[in-house]
């Protein structure tokens, strides 16, 4: 089980975590400049578009598999940008995956909103595990099309047991297209480490607004409030990073009066990666590290 943020849960899947994570994400673009992604996926956008030749992809899509796409959100704004930039999206498809149902029920209600989405030429959604890519019905007949695959906002780091990370590189090296297909991780900062060791590169990038109250007012529910409670601070066990919060789902009425409708308790468990460990596991599975984009909370390997 997943929570707004992607980690482990004792809550069960819900649309009020899928409503949090958008507007903690909207409130995280100020604070913590958490779009500052997009310009990193557009101009990846526009390389495989300008390399797109109609022949040589058979008049087939150029597709964009976005894992632990949440709710939509880069898949959003990359269309988006790319109808503010005049890229043409006739011939692109988007696809959209994660394992949490609630998530995938939300990015279909903002590919609603998002005028953008309209002029993409397929959109699909997908209730689906990394692990488990190619065995979904849909991905199954996208081995070696996909252009671009992304994985955003560090959720690599959900996959901590061992051989997971080793799976998904897999799972993604058997999707790419053969020589032109890019995969784009992101790492959080705090989450890798470029030493030996697994001391984080940036220890001052702590989660330490997890630790804090914060409330947001729900723009679908009426009278729903979010309530993030302050909790213990992030504990780190070896390579192992967890960190608990609790988030309440609140039913205000009109008389001012206050009813705890979801008690979320939960433990986000994410492994810091050594980048080598990255690199090899890359390798291993057939891919090629071309390159290394920094960004202010992240690292984007692709
Ligand atoms: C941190 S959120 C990132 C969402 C989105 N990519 C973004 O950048 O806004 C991580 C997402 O990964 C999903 N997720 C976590 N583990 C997954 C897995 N094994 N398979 C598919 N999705 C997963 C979670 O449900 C969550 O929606």
């Amino acid at each position: 089980m997943s929570d707004s943020k992607g980690c482990r849960s004792t809550s069960h899947d819900s649309v009020y975590l899928a409503e949090y994570y958008d507007l903690q994400a909207k409130a995280d673009v100020t604070t913590l400049n958490a779009q500052g992604d997009a310009k990193v996926y557009l101009s990846a956008l526009e390389r495989q578009m300008e390399s797109y030749y109609p022949l040589d992809h058979h008049g087939e899509h150029l597709v964009v598999l976005d894992v632990g796409t949440g709710t939509g959100r880069v898949l959003a704004n990359l269309a988006t940008d790319a109808v503010r930039d005049g890229i043409p999206l006739s011939n692109v498809e988007f696809i959209g995956v994660d394992k949490e149902p609630s998530m995938i029920h939300r990015a279909l209600a903002v590919q609603r909103e998002t005028p953008s989405m309209s002029q993409v030429g397929r959109i699909d959604w997908l209730v689906g595990d990394v692990l488990h890519l190619i065995s979904a019905e849909l991905l199954e007949t996208h081995i070696n099309q996909v252009d671009l695959l992304l994985s955003a906002s560090g959720s690599v780091s959900l996959l901590f047991r061992a051989g997971e990370l080793m799976r998904f590189f897999a799972q993604a090296a058997a999707l790419l297209r053969p020589r032109s297909g890019r995969f784009y991780l992101s790492v959080k900062k705090d989450l890798i480490s470029t030493q030996a060791t697994t001391k984080p590169t940036d220890e001052n990038a702590t989660d330490a607004g997890l630790c804090e109250r914060h409330e947001f007012p729900s723009e679908l529910y009426e009278g729903i409030v979010y309530r993030q409670l302050p909790t213990e601070s992030p504990a780190l066990d070896g390579i192992i990073k967890r960190t608990p919060y609790q988030l309440q789902v609140i039913r205000r009425t009109d008389a001012g009066c206050e009813e705890v409708i979801e008690e979320n308790h939960i433990e986000c468990v994410q492994r810091i990666w050594k980048e080598t460990e990255l690199l090899e596991c890359f390798k291993e599975a057939g891919l090629e590290s071309v390159g290394i984009i920094q960004l202010h909370m992240r690292r984007t390997m692709f």
